[in-house]
């Protein structure tokens, strides 16, 4: 199998090439480095890799780039509240000029299976919990529209051209995969604790969110690539709810066992377009790709514990 993935530089996209090489098939990504490096995937130095630099809103290049694919995974994205927010028209421009361009590229080379990276954003403050796939779509920020809209043209492929379209709602994703980033709750806790600053809770520490672990989330992709008989379908994909505060907890405790020190807890003003409660169900991919999340917080932070420390003595 052949697969194009746009964002491969990126964090989700470099776990998911890395995994899709080890199971045997080839892989182009398309990146234009905005976030993302190549350097991690250009260590592995696999004969079953293209790298390609450039951006999902150039068509030509999208064309050249996916002739001969099956299946694409479409990653590529202005990622989180914060950038969308800062950033408008870029975020537009990438998110739904540029998985509009993903789609018609995908199209004119009879592609069929497009898998598009959406997310619990999509959803807005849920009016019934757990979320399953159901609930009303009523974004709270601009990048919950730009993923809205990325899975109404989905839809609209696979309408109007028949294109097997899946739209993934990933919950908040943390964990190592080939590299990580540090900047979202759980890595920003680990960084902030070993580093023997409080962590910053935003709230009271009430607020739950949905936390997945990069390898689901690459697992998850990997079903929705290649699992028969879907399309023009949503999914979400999760892992374990927990609460802020508790999460914070977790996080010091396990920092504690491998320091001999815990970190203590800060907390400032609530961040607005942010919903207090989520949590997901998670009937609908279990029962129809077969996902089960293999990851606890508890198990993603010790693995992001050590591999901070490995970083902090030099050698990750
Ligand atoms: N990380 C999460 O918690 C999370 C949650 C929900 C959804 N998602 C979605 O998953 C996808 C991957 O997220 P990630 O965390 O790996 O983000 P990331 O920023 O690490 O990866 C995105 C990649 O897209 C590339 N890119 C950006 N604009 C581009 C453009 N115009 N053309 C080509 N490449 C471009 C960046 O350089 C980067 O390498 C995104 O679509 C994101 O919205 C992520």
């Amino acid at each position: 199998m052949r697969v194009a993935v746009t964002g491969g530089a990126g964090y989700i996209g470099s776990t998911l090439v890395r995994s899709l090489l080890d199971e045997g098939a080839s892989v182009v990504s398309i990146d234009n480095l905005t976030k993302g490096d190549y350097r991690y995937l250009r260590a592995l130095d696999h004969p079953d890799l293209e790298l390609v630099e450039g951006d999902i809103r150039d068509r030509e290049l999208l064309e050249g780039s996916f002739e001969g694919a099956d299946a694409v995974a479409h990653l590529a994205a202005m990622p989180g509240l914060v950038l969308c927010r800062e950033r408008p028209e870029e975020a537009i421009s990438v998110n739904i000029y540029g998985t509009h361009q993903v789609l018609e590229a995908a199209r004119r080379l009879d592609i069929e299976r497009v898998v598009f990276c959406s997310s619990a954003a999509v959803y807005g403050t849920p009016v019934e919990i757990p979320v399953d796939e159901e609930h009303p779509l009523r974004p709270l920020n601009l990048y919950g529209v730009t993923k809205l809209a990325g899975e109404k043209l989905m839809e609209c492929y696979h309408m109007n051209h028949g294109m097997e379209t899946v739209s993934l709602r990933f919950g908040n994703v943390f964990g190592v995969g080939l590299y990580t980033h540090w900047e979202t709750v759980i890595p920003k806790f680990v960084r902030q604790g070993l580093g023997g600053e409080p962590l910053t809770i935003y709230g009271d520490g009430e607020s739950s969110r949905d936390f997945v672990h990069v390898e689901d989330i690459v697992q998850a992709i990997k079903l929705a690539l290649k699992t028969e008989g879907i399309g023009g379908e949503a999914f979400n994909v999760g892992g374990e709810t927990v609460k802020i505060g508790r999460l914070a907890e977790i996080v010091s405790e396990e920092i504690e066992k491998a320091s001999g020190r815990g970190a203590s807890a800060v907390h400032l003003p609530p961040r607005p377009g942010e919903t207090k409660r989520f949590s997901y169900r998670l009937d609908k991919i279990e029962k129809t790709l077969g996902y089960r999340p293999g990851w606890s917080v508890r198990k993603g932070v010790r693995q992001l514990i050590a591999y901070r420390l490995r970083q902090m003595k030099g050698e990750g």
